[in-house]
């Protein structure tokens, strides 16, 4: 039970992608964590563990000094309704971090929690093939969960790279496709029939849920994104998997 999604151009995926994200923006928190099984967190969670240990002064990084970075700029990219910013700030309380997305809807929902967390972060609407921002602006760049929505990697990420300063660090937290069997099988059956079942269940923007697991089989493997990130002008591409391979978490740095 596959559907196959396809957009007549650039442009009309763009299209698609506000206009989806827009009417599922006030259910999406929801649904993110309970179709992850509330796996998201610490997803979330370890990817900006990634971003801090690959700060050139961090503990933890080659070479490190042991000062860790105070007040990091960071970009989160497709910023939605703010997880990702938030997990930033709780783990490097300094940080000033803008957020930036396509879909108006998230955003406010994004402005509304920072609100009531009483933080102070910049969030602006925006598009990832055409950013607004001055080159070297930023130490660090981050996505959760933005990448497969893109319409073209390669300009996304030359975009990052361009607005990121020199040693500046990007990370990529992305779905990723389990290998070794059972999780590969189980995962196959979840994402193309489990999910856009639930989705026309308990969701009036079912399209979504059958979107979500098409744009996950179209979406490259884990080295082949890596070598778009290498052919935009990053050095050092790692990537690490978790949870037996349901996620995969690229760093890269400038
Ligand atoms: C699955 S949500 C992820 C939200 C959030 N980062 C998180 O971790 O939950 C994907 C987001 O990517 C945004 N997006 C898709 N294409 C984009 C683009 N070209 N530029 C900026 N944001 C984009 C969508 O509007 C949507 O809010």
């Amino acid at each position: 039970m596959t559907t196959d999604f396809t957009f007549q151009d650039r442009a009309d995926k763009k299209k698609y992608v506000e206009r989806m994200f827009g009417q599922i923006a006030r259910r999406y928190d929801f649904f993110n964590h309970f179709l992850s099984v509330g796996f998201d967190y610490s997803w979330r969670r370890r990817a900006i563990q990634v971003l801090r240990s690959r700060f050139p002064n961090s503990p933890t990084s080659a070479g490190g000094g042991g000062r860790g970075v105070d007040s990091p700029a960071i970009l989160d990219i497709a910023c939605g309704t703010g997880d990702l910013a938030f997990e930033s700030l709780t783990q490097m309380p300094g940080a000033q971090i803008t957020g930036m997305d396509l879909a108006q809807p998230m955003l406010d929902l994004f402005a509304q929690k920072a609100a009531e967390k009483h933080l102070t972060i910049t969030i602006e609407k925006g598009d990832v093939e055409a950013l607004h921002y001055a080159d070297n602006s930023f130490d660090g760049a981050t996505i959760g969960f933005g990448t497969r929505n893109f319409t073209d990697l390669l300009i996304a990420f030359t975009e990052i790279h361009r607005v990121l300063k020199p040693g500046g660090v990007f990370v990529n937290l992305e779905l990723a496709k389990p290998r070794a069997f059972p999780m590969k099988q189980l995962y196959r059956f979840y994402f193309d029939s489990l999910l856009p079942l639930v989705g026309t269940l308990f969701s009036r923007h079912n399209s979504a849920y059958k979107y979500l697991p098409d744009s996950l089989r179209k979406f490259p493997d884990l080295e082949a994104l890596g070598e778009i990130m290498t052919k935009a002008g990053f050095r050092e591409v790692k990537w690490e998997t978790r949870t037996a391979g349901i996620v995969a978490i690229h760093s890269a740095i400038k």
